[in-house]
């Protein structure tokens, strides 16, 4: 089956499948594995920390695997965020910007001519990315984790939403873990999904086998993972975190408005970062119910292609027979 659509053109990937950033853990080994598998890795910056950093793992990265893949910058974080873009420029890697406004980097972006992708939970911020230049965007729908809002919509509903207002190339996130998630993302119009917990539970992640069985073991009924994913943050701390703006330096804030819409009690305490709630559940979204098996990534990417041709074989009601 040929898996091109605007977004494998635009990025080089075999098949429309991109990892998603992983604070703390997503470093170029991973971002090498999945490159391997013919889906689109990603090195989050923060991981690497410096720009001398990044590049060395750009380079590693290229070094390790013909694949593709790109650089995440999680703008919440404070972080030398302009020497960075100067080592995608000249690396030539495609950059991913999510969790806050891309605004500073646009005309940089944009003068070089790097290909750029923005992650938004809120359509409106996805359709103000392609304002500003982004050559595609992710929409993280509600069931995703990572960074979260109070507008967002379910992952279908901001599907539709965003394809209806605009017109470059847009990946899905959010609660994708199999092929029929995939395959549903692609039906409504998405060219790409992007998965982040799915790709958690996989041989080659550097995260220790119990965050993998926790991943295993959840399923979609889990009341805890049900309550932290889909339940709206307590109108109280969002009233409290929102009096906070300005008060505190905006990364911090940022990372505390994270947090409360992570319904994370311990959210006041930005020095507990990734510990809130003392549940590894804290961590993944709902696709954790999609994954039965760690299996290595390669394995992962090729039984979810072959799945979905095989699915797609069998929809006789949309061939002329
Ligand atoms: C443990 C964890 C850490 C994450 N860290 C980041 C991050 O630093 N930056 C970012 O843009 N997204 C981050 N995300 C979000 C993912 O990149 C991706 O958008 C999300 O996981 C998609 O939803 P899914 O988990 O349902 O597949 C993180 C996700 C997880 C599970």
């Amino acid at each position: 089956m040929n898996w091109k659509t605007r977004i494998t053109n635009l990025l080089g990937c075999k098949y429309p499948i991109l990892q998603g950033a992983f604070a703390g853990f997503g470093n170029w080994e991973f971002a090498a594995s999945v490159a391997d598998a013919g889906a689109h890795g990603m090195i989050t910056a923060s991981v690497s920390r410096t720009p001398e950093t990044l590049k060395e793992d750009i380079r590693k990265c290229r070094e390790a695997t013909e694949g593709t893949f790109s650089v995440n910058f999680t703008l919440t974080h404070s972080l030398p965020w302009n020497e960075m873009l100067e080592v995608c420029i000249e690396e030539q890697v495609p950059l991913e910007t999510a969790a806050y406004k891309p605004d500073d980097l646009v005309r940089r972006i944009k003068e070089a001519g790097l290909t750029w992708i923005h992650k938004a939970a809120r359509v409106k911020d996805a359709i103000r990315a392609t304002k500003l230049g982004a050559d595609a965007v992710i929409i993280v729908g509600l069931e995703g984790t990572g960074f979260k809002s109070q507008e967002q919509l379910p992952t279908m509903l901001s599907l539709v939403w965003v394809l209806k207002e605009i017109d470059v190339p847009v990946i899905a996130a959010g609660g994708i873990g199999d092929a029929r998630g995939m395959l549903g993302a692609l039906g409504m119009g998405a060219e790409g999904i992007m998965m982040g917990t799915a790709f958690m539970a996989t041989k080659e992640c550097p995260l220790d086998d119990r965050m993998k069985e926790t991943i295993i073991q959840a399923s979609f009924d889990n009341a805890v993972l049900r309550h932290r994913v889909l339940s709206i943050a307590d109108p109280k701390d969002i009233e409290e975190v929102m009096r906070l703006r300005g008060t505190v330096p905006t990364d911090q804030w940022l990372l505390m408005l994270e947090r409360v819409n992570l319904k994370d009690p311990d959210w006041r305490n930005t020095d507990s970062i990734g510990q809130g709630g003392n549940s590894r559940l804290n961590m993944v979204s709902l696709a954790a119910g999609a994954i039965n098996e760690v299996k290595s990534v390669k394995e992962f990417v090729q039984e979810m292609i072959r799945e979905a041709e095989e699915i797609s074989d069998g929809w006789s009601f949309i061939k002329n027979e």
